[in-house]
């Protein structure tokens, strides 16, 4: 038990009235007072504190591996594939776009450090949101977390296909002899039908996570060492050979549009994805040792290293071989992702359409066996980010079951592996096809519309609490936090609105469906409103 939480079980002891109490300072939860109650449904910290205790996964992972899990689960499919969307939307300027995104996930990872320190339970925005904003905001929370881990896990199945397709198809060693053909490489709107080996790395993590978080988080460590050498490799090669002229113009879309999906600040809206996992740290608080310390090191130190590849990759990009744009009838960027650029990008060699951006710059640059290499360690690397995605989808759903939302045979853990194994397979199973079927960009933004929801609860949370438990101890404080926190929320709401059409639309539809399941299910069968916490 950690300190922290030994000192509020002493300090505060819980009895069975919290089921139904709002917390001390507040008047109690009456669950028959009808829906306009809804709001009031807030599930006290120690509460939660008390049931994540009681039904507790093991605590396993330490600071280091857990910065290691925090890179493990950025560094992917966003540096590795969408640098190639990003420069379709942006050319250049996606360096710009870099940066507003990196600030936008830096703000927001100040707030959530804050709150994973205080509640260092699993479930992430979603329980920060039950025990500060209420049940009803926090289911909101957590259906849109699905977005965020369960479509990211499949961005990532449909990048690491990208660069495995490409292996098969054009490396050194295999010369070609194993390509798949076309209409399995990609899936719908990317020019293909099925696609085929994001299906089968999708159903092979899932096996992974299945078996086990400890003996995913070993190999982990050793994938996260692959990625940080291949981008370093990648920044040797390609930034000594950027060149001025490649940044004219440099900003060809602009800096964006009112629908969005364009131009600099469309292409941040698409990148925020590269930045994104390192909240998945603190969805691994319930099995952290020493949650109070470890997790804010992990969030801030993983986000830290990330940005500044970042930086270095994005130049070395469009410097080195050009990041220009497809350019349509009307002088716009075509859309990525669309029926147009497929056909566009069908017999072209530029940056922007390439499926594995980096391992191109570096053939293109005449590094060809060098490009192979970097092919190979995204082929090793990006499993990890699918774990972790994956990871983190399960555990919110394991959460949210765990606490009456959600039906309570999505909580069930395995007798030998330890680890909540029909969660598992349901989300492996959607992951996979989604992964099939869909583009790697629309999927990235959907799956950032719901990580930008969640953030701009978090940082909205924050305040919330410190203005209603401001004594309560933070052993970790965000700093400015009145200054901070706003200007999180406006960047998630600035980088939502940028989005692509189509994100924002399955956003829409996904909130609805999420909306009618909570008063058909959730709303009755919540365990705090009925008192039925399971012991
Ligand atoms: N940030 C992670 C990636 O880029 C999710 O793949």
């Amino acid at each position: 038990m950690s300190p922290f939480f030994r000192s509020v079980m002493v300090t505060r002891h819980v009895s069975p009235a919290c089921h139904v109490h709002r917390g001390p300072d507040r008047a109690p939860y009456l669950p028959s007072r009808g829906s306009y109650m809804l709001f009031k449904r807030v599930k006290p910290i120690e509460q939660i504190l008390a049931t994540a205790e009681k039904k507790g996964l093991k605590r396993q992972l330490g600071a280091f591996q857990l910065t290691l899990l925090g890179i493990g689960a950025v560094i992917g499919t966003g540096i590795f594939v969408l640098t190639a969307e990003a420069g379709q939307k942006a050319g250049p300027g996606m360096m710009i776009a870099f940066v507003i995104a990196a600030t936008v996930c830096g703000l927001a990872a100040l707030a959530y450090a804050e709150l994973a320190a205080m509640v260092p339970v699993s479930g992430s925005a979603y329980t920060y949101t039950y025990g500060v904003l209420g049940e009803f905001v926090a289911w909101i929370v957590g259906w849109a977390l699905g977005l965020e881990y369960g479509i990211g896990a499949a961005v990532v199945c449909v990048g690491w296909s990208g660069y495995m397709n490409g292996l098969l198809a054009q490396s050194n060693f295999l010369g070609g002899a194993f390509a798949l053909p076309e209409y399995l490489r990609t899936g719908l709107y990317a020019g293909g039908s099925f696609n085929l080996l994001a299906f089968i790395i999708a159903l092979l993590v899932t096996v992974l996570l299945v078996i086990g978080t400890s003996k995913s988080a070993r190999v982990n460590a050793v994938l996260v060492s692959i990625k940080i050498i291949a981008l370093t490799a990648f920044v040797a090669i390609a930034v000594p050979a950027a060149k001025t002229a490649n940044f004219h113009p440099f900003l060809p879309g602009g800096w964006g549009s009112p629908l969005g999906g364009v131009g600099v600040l469309g292409a941040a809206a698409s990148i925020f994805f590269a930045y994104v996992g390192f909240d998945a740290v603190s969805t691994a608080a319930e099995e952290t040792k020493n949650p109070n310390r470890n997790i804010p090191i992990a969030l801030i130190g993983s986000l830290t290293i990330c940005t500044i590849f970042y930086l270095l990759v994005g130049y070395g990009a469009a410097g080195s071989v050009g990041a220009q744009p497809i350019l349509g009838s009307n002088g716009m960027p075509l859309d990525p992702g669309g029926p147009e650029m497929a056909a566009a990008c069908a017999h072209s060699q530029a940056l922007v359409c390439s499926k594995e951006p980096l391992a191109h710059v570096l053939r293109v640059l005449g590094w060809s066996k060098m490009g192979d290499w970097i092919g190979i360690a995204a082929i090793l690397a990006l499993p990890s980010v699918i774990l972790m995605m994956m990871f983190g989808q399960t555990r919110i759903f394991f959460t949210m079951s765990r606490d009456g939302l959600l039906p309570g045979v999505l909580s069930t853990v395995h007798k030998r592996f330890h680890t909540p194994h029909i969660i598992t397979m349901a989300t492996g199973l959607v992951v996979a096809f989604c992964s099939a079927l869909f583009p790697v960009g629309k999927l990235a933004d959907t799956s950032n519309s719901g990580t930008l929801l969640a953030f701009a609860m978090v940082s909205l949370g924050v305040l919330i609490l410190r203005k209603q438990q401001p004594n309560r101890p933070r052993p970790f404080r965000t700093p400015m936090a009145w200054v901070v926190c706003p200007l999180a929320v406006l960047g998630c709401l600035l980088l939502f609105v940028n989005l692509s059409l189509t994100a924002k639309l399955v956003f829409v539809i996904w909130a609805a469906i999420g909306l009618v399941f909570y008063f058909l299910y959730g709303y009755r069968k919540s365990h705090l409103a009925n008192g039925t916490e399971p012991s």
